[in-house]
């Protein structure tokens, strides 16, 4: 089975707004010069992606794009040095505990506990002395089993289900930049895994709910681990968000899954295996566990003492990540997508405005609770490009008792379901969001979905306008008022393709070099945005991807809409994440799964057939690292 979540997750059957199939896909297509457009044929024929009229100038893009490539290699433009940092299984630095990395894969459970996980996805720098010291959180998203264990998954064990769940999860590293070179210090106050059994706090309005409640946890306020850990973001007041994403493949239910497992994509697929050896992963036995995952979760680099928390009030999802802004009286908002077929984007108010450190407490500590109180709302985008915020509160219509949720709690628990009977609009996989922060404009990145009018599913709509959208777009949207808003504008920011391509809908408006399935968006200080992609390993070089190489990260002005390429990754890897020094002079990006087989996991008797990077030892294995990228002569990524 080939590694393509998509394919796994596509359980939305509600039958919720029909306005979208009677819209004008390309009506909400802004075009540069203002240009017309009668119907979906003519994407092809679209030159550019979206200026942002506002900006009279946007940041410049002053490096030389690179081309694409299918080696096995990373590439950086002229002038730029990449350098791997914090690969799989290096010892974090914990003192005490710094077992060294085995290249046959032969690390225990125990070690592979205080190692860097496995699949390096959302990451972020935290300062600890300007731009030359701090700590790099990551996550860590999935794992590869045929690349992790000694003989594979032959046989499958329980030892070797607990050195997977050891790989899952969160890091926090300290680094150090030292003669021109960014290293790892070890042992660090600081270093610190977060993994699938370590003990999560729940805050919010599921905490101590009956849903949440299992024979290890009466309480329901104690859950052992997180999960597929996809984007990450970085709050004001210091902490790390990180979204347990496609939570829903750990889980094995009966032969006959309830109404509500069905709503959520479990099913006798899982493709973890762990139910064989960890019974908390079979629903049969322990049915409210799976109601204990698909969080926003938070944790404080800074404090190594401090219990990580499941933020309920943000909504229960497949979550990407979580992308914070703040209102002009200083209540947070929280941006999070859904990464599934035809699910939701989500955004959370706080109730109360941020605090600032003081009284002996420092900042995470003065908003432990900011997150648990405040109005989710999921997005409706309208044909006529205006788009609202409908609240999911308990008790307003239709989420009721009467309706089937019962309180405020089950209203998060279930709020797939609550989006449904609201009218949400149905996505085509919502990745990473980022807030531009020079004009407030919101991003949001739809990797891609083919199943979009396909047979008995919803059509193309102006929010997704193309059927078998195997490219994916970038929407975003400015808020009436302030970021709390509940209405807002929206438009398409770019249509990603390949113009060579021979199905119109599958061109784009790339203006400049063309991508495929963005993913990891993050905009710089200057206001230049970044986009990682994400082709599935099923896909690379594959059909219309075949003209795309590797996955990329390319850079582009908000402004004038150009993209221009910038880093290629190596054979079978996403690039994911995206961070910066406070100076601009390191970015910080994760290379994930580099090697992944387009059809199967890793052969453990050929581990290096796909790739070898980074190491490229003739005993060796690919592995998922943080690359650091500066320019040679020093100053701000881009310039
Ligand atoms: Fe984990 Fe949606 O990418
Ligand atoms: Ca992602
Ligand atoms: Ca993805």
């Amino acid at each position: 089975m080939p590694k393509d979540f998509s394919t796994l997750e596509d359980s939305n059957r509600s039958a919720n707004p029909s306005i979208h199939e009677v819209s004008d896909p390309a009506r909400r297509t802004v075009l540069r010069g203002g240009m017309g457009l009668a119907g979906a044929a003519l994407f092809g024929a679209l030159t550019g992606c979206a200026g942002d009229a506002r900006s009279p100038s946007g940041p410049r893009l002053g490096f030389k794009g690179i081309t694409v490539s299918s080696a096995d290699v990373l590439i950086v433009p002229e002038g730029y040095t990449a350098q791997v940092l914090a690969a799989w299984g290096e010892p974090v630095g914990i003192a005490g505990a710094m077992p060294a990395w085995a290249g046959d894969a032969s690390n225990s459970a125990a070690e592979q506990a205080v190692q860097m996980g496995m699949h390096h996805d959302g990451l972020h720098f935290y300062a600890l002395e300007g731009s030359r010291r701090g700590l790099l959180v990551s996550n860590h998203e999935y794992t590869d089993d045929g690349l992790l264990h000694l003989g594979g998954m032959q046989p499958w064990t329980a030892q070797k289900v607990a050195k997977s769940q050891a790989a899952h999860g969160i890091s926090v590293i300290e680094i150090e930049f030292k003669q021109g070179r960014w290293e790892m210090v070890r042992p660090s106050r600081y270093a610190r895994r977060f993994t699938a059994s370590t003990p999560f706090a729940v805050g919010g309005p599921a905490a101590g709910h009956a849903l949440m409640k299992t024979a290890a946890d009466p309480t329901g306020r104690s859950v052992a681990g997180t999960l597929n850990n996809c984007a990450s973001g970085m709050t004001p007041w210091g902490t790390y968000l990180s979204g347990e994403e496609n939570w829903a493949n750990y889980f094995y239910p009966s032969d006959q899954p309830t109404a509500h497992e069905r709503r959520w994509g479990i099913r006798k697929n899982s493709w973890y295996r762990w139910h064989e050896h960890d019974l908390r992963f079979d629903t049969v036995r322990h049915p409210n566990e799976p109601n204990r995952f698909g969080w926003v979760v938070e944790i404080d680099p800074m404090d190594p003492t401090s219990t990580p928390v499941k933020r309920t009030a943000l909504g229960r999802a497949a979550h990407e990540g979580a992308t914070v802004a703040v209102t002009k009286d200083g209540r947070a908002v929280v941006y999070s997508g859904e990464d599934a077929r035809f699910e939701y984007i989500y955004k959370f108010v706080s109730r109360d405005s941020i605090r600032p450190a003081g009284g002996g407490m420092s900042a995470a500590q003065a908003n432990a609770d900011l997150l648990d109180h405040g109005v989710l709302y999921v997005a409706r985008f309208e044909a006529d490009g205006s788009g609202r915020w409908l609240p999911l509160v308990h008790g307003q219509r239709p989420l009721t008792s009467d309706q089937g949720f019962a309180d405020q709690g089950e209203v998060v628990v279930k709020a797939r379901q609550a989006s449904d009977a609201l009218g949400g609009t149905k996505m085509d996989r919502p990745e990473w969001l980022a807030v531009d922060p020079t004009g407030g404009w919101v991003y949001c990145a739809l990797t891609n979905n083919s199943a979009r009018g396909g047979e008995g599913q919803p059509g193309a709509d102006a929010a997704n306008p193309r059927a078998g959208n195997t490219m994916g777009h970038v929407i975003r949207w400015q808020e009436e008022g302030d970021f709390d808003g509940e209405r807002f504008q929206w438009n398409h920011f770019v249509l990603a393709g390949d113009a060579a391509n021979e199905r119109a809908e599958a061109r784009g408006n790339v203006k400049g070099d063309a991508f495929a399935c963005p993913d990891t968006l993050a905009f710089d200080a200057r206001g230049v945005l970044w986009i990682g992609t994400d082709i599935s390993s099923s896909r690379l070089g594959q059909g219309e991807m075949a003209r795309l190489g590797n996955n990329q990260l390319l850079a582009c002005d908000p402004a004038s809409g150009e993209v221009r390429r910038f880093l290629v990754g190596p054979v079978g890897a996403e690039i994911t994440g995206c961070s910066f020094t406070p100076d601009g002079s390191t970015m910080f990006v994760n290379v994930q799964h580099p090697g992944e087989s387009p059809s199967d996991r890793s052969d453990p008797a050929a581990p290096r057939r796909h790739s070898n990077w980074p190491d490229f030892r003739p005993d060796g294995r690919p592995r998922s690292a943080t690359v650091a990228v500066r320019r040679n002569v020093g100053g701000a990524i881009g310039t």
